[in-house]
């Protein structure tokens, strides 16, 4: 098994992402060769402040790091590091349909209705996407929910590259979905994602966050009045409801079931308190790693070009029999 997976190093590492990702690639990292990266090149594909992303590229190392991901264990890189990313996109691009890229909710969603005006990157990000990891001709890629249309894209790109040179350059990279947290919801809205772009810091748990402010934000997480149900069809109709015990279930590395089975028939007055110590619990220590790592620069600038270094040296074959394979002269 070959996994790989990336981030976007903009804002910061919340329990979406710590829940829907990383908790899986910590646990990936004993069995399976592993490589996880910054998305900086992604990052570029909406307006960014140059001096914040390179700031928030190294903050965003820094918590991986404190929330498990061992660069001893996994290559941990940013993408920038490793031209091949961006020159297999272009190589990809010839490959890529106008037509399924048109089709990505993504690109709908964050252009808006300023089409016209939104960026070739943000329109071609999933060609970059699907780089990452034929690259490294991935097998298991895991992300959370929101990155399926992506992946299927990247398969799609795979499959069409091999029937069209008839060749079996890249294996489909398989999506690895998993856990309770698939996809964990803002904590103000259970029918909106959890996500760094939402204005309000309400809506989401920042792995930074303090003590104090996460047990707030449980506290105040829009619930329901009823009591909690037996069983989880109980909870149809209840968003908000199902993504609390979601997330208890994914921090806790238990089942939904098993939570409802330990709190039916009470209500949000009891669960919130206990939800919210073992979030406190579990998160003060990643966030004291990342306050002892965050702000040694050097440490980490050489952490991601050693990744950078070793990352490079596993995607060039790769790079080569596409170049190969197009007739491309080198
Ligand atoms: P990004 O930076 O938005 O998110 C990183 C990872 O966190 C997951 N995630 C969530 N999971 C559950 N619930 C949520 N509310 C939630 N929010 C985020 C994402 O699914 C993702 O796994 N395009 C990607 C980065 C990327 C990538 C790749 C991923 C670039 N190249 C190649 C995999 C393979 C992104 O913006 O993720």
């Amino acid at each position: 098994m070959r996994v790989v997976s990336g981030i976007q190093p903009t804002g910061n590492l919340h329990l979406g992402n710590y829940l829907g990702a990383i908790k899986n690639w910590v646990k990936m990292q004993d069995r399976c060769e592993c490589l996880f990266f910054l998305a900086d090149l992604h990052a570029i594909s909406m307006p960014h402040n140059p001096a914040e992303l390179s700031a928030s590229t190294r903050e965003m190392a820094a918590a991986l790091i404190a929330a498990g991901v061992d660069p001893e264990k996994s290559i941990l890189f940013n993408q920038a590091r490793v031209p091949a990313h961006a020159e297999l996109q272009w190589l990809l691009n010839g490959t890529a349909r106008m037509g399924w890229l048109n089709r990505m909710i993504q690109f709908k969603d964050k252009s808006g209705k300023n089409r016209e005006g939104a960026s070739i990157a943000l329109f071609a990000y999933p060609v970059l996407q699907a780089a990452d990891v034929l690259l490294y001709k991935a097998t298991h890629v895991p992300v959370g929910e929101d990155q399926k249309q992506h992946l299927e894209l990247a398969r799609d790109i795979a499959a069409k590259f091999n029937a069209d040179y008839d060749t079996d350059l890249f294996p489909l990279p398989e999506l690895y979905i998993t856990g309770s947290a698939t996809r964990v919801m803002s904590l103000r809205d259970g029918r909106a994602k959890m996500s760094k772009s939402d204005p309000s810091d309400a809506s989401r748990i920042n792995l930074t966050d303090e003590d104090d402010m996460v047990a707030q934000k449980i506290r105040k997480a829009k619930s329901d009045a009823d009591v909690l149900p037996s069983e989880l069809d109980g909870l149809d109709g209840r968003a908000e409801a199902r993504n609390l015990i979601n997330i208890y279930a994914a921090v806790a590395d238990v089942e939904p079931q098993a939570v409802l089975a330990e709190y039916a028939g009470q209500g949000f007055g009891a669960f919130k308190p206990a939800l919210a110590e073992l979030l406190v619990e579990s998160l003060r220590p990643i966030r004291e790693r990342f306050v002892a790592l965050k702000d040694d620069v050097a440490a980490t600038d050489a952490l991601l070009a050693k990744g950078g270094e070793k990352a490079a040296a596993l995607a060039q074959p790769t790079l080569d029999e596409v170049y190969r394979t197009l007739g491309l002269l080198r």
